[in-house]
């Protein structure tokens, strides 16, 4: 996910149009600094980038913060429904782009959110498990080949047809199907009391409405069902993260320590970014902040039963040349993973 810096403005905005984005894209799924990867859109170089290239830093940031336009200080609402339709259609143009080059995963998969959505699952062979916006169905057959019975939705059909066809084992175990997650009777539609678990990976901040999946989810799983998610950081992996390096002398060694910023974190705001360089077009991304998320789920009687904020491995750090990666910040997470718990029975 590529972010820029941007001011917050009073009133309601609509997204920038397309093509207002900044056109450096230095940044891989999920999103900058993917290890290997060159790095983050937004970012500041403190040391060793040349001037050039630090007005051109100067004056994207400038310009980005004249015509960024962010959606308003007041609202408390997690859901921009205005942009339903359009953020799902975007999706679909792009799915078959996307999982070209994602192929067959990657290192955020790999190395944080695959694992740490496993264990919080903590799946047991037979679950019925609803995958929420499954994309080209990775998780979905990870969770099969564990033995569980996946419903798994998205609403862009391309993706679902990639889905479709990388399904080559335990395809009796997994059933696809064209379903808007912001559409709340279609997502009722799926049955009550049907699901012990259900997962949604790296896709509530590409969903514009969060409340109707939300709310149904109390109704669609088993009494103390659990509902696990991961998402870019919200803090740390959004829009208006820069990623910055600074150098400096160290008892005679030239050392380089990264880190964040950001300027706007405590109001929702929705924006358009590159997840992938040479994106042909942007996506839409929603940004909420962490309360704003968990008030959600609690509004609908789950509980907050585990949260986990994993960074890279130490392995990976050590071999990522590029000091703005995510890899070379071991104490900073880039995304977070959460487990839901219903409290009570619905
Ligand atoms: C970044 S991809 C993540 C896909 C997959 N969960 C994964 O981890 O690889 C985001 C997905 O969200 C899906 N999506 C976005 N809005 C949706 C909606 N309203 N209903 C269903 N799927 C949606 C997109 O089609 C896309 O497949």
């Amino acid at each position: 996910m590529c972010r820029a810096a941007g001011r917050v403005l009073s009133q309601p905005r609509p997204f920038p149009g397309p093509g207002k984005q900044s056109s450096r894209s230095l940044c891989s799924a999920w999103h900058h600094g993917v290890p290997g990867g060159s790095g983050a859109r937004g970012s500041t170089i403190t040391s060793g980038e040349s001037r050039a290239g630090l007005i051109a830093f100067f004056f994207q940031t400038v310009v980005r913060d004249v015509r960024i336009e962010l959606v308003g200080t007041m609202q408390h609402s997690p859901d921009f429904p205005e942009y339903n339709s359009k953020a799902i259609e975007a999706w679909d143009r792009l799915a078959e782009w996307w999982d070209d080059k994602i192929g067959d995963g990657n290192e955020f998969q790999d190395y944080l959110i695959e694992p740490t959505t496993e264990r919080m699952l903590a799946l047991k062979a037979g679950e019925q498990v609803l995958d929420v916006a499954c994309g080209a169905g990775r998780f979905a057959r990870r969770m099969a080949g564990m033995g569980a019975v996946v419903t798994a939705i998205d609403q862009a059909e391309r993706f679902l047809n990639r889905a479709r066809d990388r399904t080559a084992e335990n395809d009796d175990r997994i059933t696809y199907l064209k379903l808007d997650a912001t559409d709340r009777a279609a997502i009722l539609s799926l049955g009550e009391r049907r699901f012990d678990a259900a997962v949604c990976t790296m896709a509530l901040m590409d969903m514009s409405s969060i409340t109707p999946l939300i709310s149904a989810l109390p109704t669609l799983l088993k009494p103390h069902g659990r509902f696990v998610f991961s998402i870019t950081h919200p803090v740390f992996n959004s829009w208006t993260a820069r990623h910055v390096a600074e150098q400096y002398e160290q008892d005679g060694e030239i050392m380089v320590k990264s880190g964040i910023t950001i300027t706007d974190y405590a109001q929702p705001y929705s924006y358009r970014g590159f997840g992938i360089p040479g994106q042909p077009e942007p996506q839409y991304y929603f940004h909420r902040p962490i309360s704003l998320l968990f008030n959600t789920c609690f509004r609908y009687g789950f509980v907050l039963d585990r949260m986990e904020e994993p960074v890279f491995p130490e392995e990976l750090q050590s071999g990522a040349n590029n000091p703005l990666a995510f890899s070379r910040m071991p104490f900073i997470p880039p995304v977070l993973v959460a487990r839901m718990v219903l409290k009570s029975i619905y």
